[in-house]
C-alpha cells in the first residue's frame, strides 16, 4: 500500500506562517516593552519644578545678582543654585529664577544666564530671553554659564565645539565671562533624545564638579 509518503518537508505555507508568527510576535514584544518602558519612565520623570531660591538677603540691594537658568532634567538649575549660594556668602544679594518670558533684569546689578545644552545650542527658551533682552543686558555685568556633557577635553578640536555652544547668543550679548560646567545626562533627558526602550536602560551618569563650579562662583564679578 503506498499512501503518500509523509516527509518533515516545511511547505511554503508552513514557512509564512512560522516566520509570521515570529516576526509578529517579536514586533508586539518589542512594542510592548517600549510601552512598558515609556510608561516606566513617564512614572520616573514626572515633570521637572523650576524652583526659584534667594541667598544673601541681609546684603545690600546694590550688590543684587541675578542667576537665571533653563534647565530640561534640573542639573542646571542645581548648578545654578549652587553659584547662588556660593555668591550670597560672598555678599551679594542673589535671586536665582528659571528663565520665562516674563522674568525681569529690572533692579539687579549683574546677571549670569546659564542653560543646558541640547543639539549644540542653548535651550530655546534662555536664546529666546537673550534676544528679547539685549538692550537690558548691555545695562549690567553678564556671565554667561553652560550646561552640557560632550567636548569636555581641553583639546582646541573640544574647545572649539563648546565655544560654538554660544553662537546663537553671542549676537545679543556681550559677556565678560563665559564658562562651561559638565553636566549630568540622566533617564530624563535621555527619554528625549533616544528610543523610550533605549532611554530605560541607559545608566545615569553625573558628571558634574562641585568644586570647579563653587570656585568658579567665588570669582566671577570680582
Ligand atoms: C536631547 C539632548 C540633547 C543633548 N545635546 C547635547 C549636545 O549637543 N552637546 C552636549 O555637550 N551635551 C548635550 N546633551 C547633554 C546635556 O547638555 C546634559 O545632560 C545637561 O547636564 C542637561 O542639563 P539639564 O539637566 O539642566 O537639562 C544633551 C542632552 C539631551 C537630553
Amino acid at each position: 500500500m503506498d499512501g503518500p509518503v509523509k516527509t518533515n518537508k516545511i511547505t511554503r505555507r508552513d514557512f509564512l506562517k512560522i516566520t509570521g508568527f515570529t516576526l509578529g510576535g517579536s514586533i508586539l514584544t518589542c512594542f510592548g516593552l517600549n510601552y512598558l518602558a515609556s510608561r516606566s519612565l513617564e512614572a520616573e520623570t514626572g515633570r521637572l519644578e523650576k524652583s526659584e531660591f534667594t541667598f544673601g538677603e541681609a546684603n545690600s540691594v546694590d550688590t543684587s545678582v541675578l542667576v537665571a537658568y533653563a534647565t530640561y532634567a534640573g542639573s542646571t538649575m542645581e548648578v545654578a543654585e549652587a553659584i547662588g549660594k556660593e555668591l550670597g556668602a560672598r555678599g551679594f544679594r542673589v535671586a536665582v529664577k528659571p528663565i520665562t518670558d516674563t522674568l525681569h533684569l529690572n533692579g539687579y546689578k549683574a546677571v549670569i544666564l546659564g542653560s543646558a545644552v541640547q543639539y549644540g545650542a542653548w535651550l530655546p527658551e534662555a536664546v529666546d530671553f537673550v534676544e528679547a533682552n539685549q538692550q537690558s543686558l548691555e545695562k549690567v555685568r553678564v556671565a554667561l554659564l553652560s550646561v552640557h556633557i560632550q567636548n569636555l577635553e581641553d583639546d582646541p578640536t573640544s574647545r572649539a565645539a563648546r565655544l560654538a555652544y554660544l553662537d546663537g547668543v553671542r549676537p545679543f550679548v556681550q559677556a565678560e565671562e563665559e564658562v562651561f560646567f559638565a553636566g549630568r545626562f540622566d533617564r530624563r533627558g535621555a527619554a528625549l533624545l533616544l528610543p523610550k526602550l533605549i532611554a530605560w536602560a541607559m545608566p545615569d551618569m553625573d558628571k558634574r564638579d562641585w568644586k570647579k563650579i563653587r570656585t568658579w562662583a567665588q570669582t566671577v564679578f570680582a
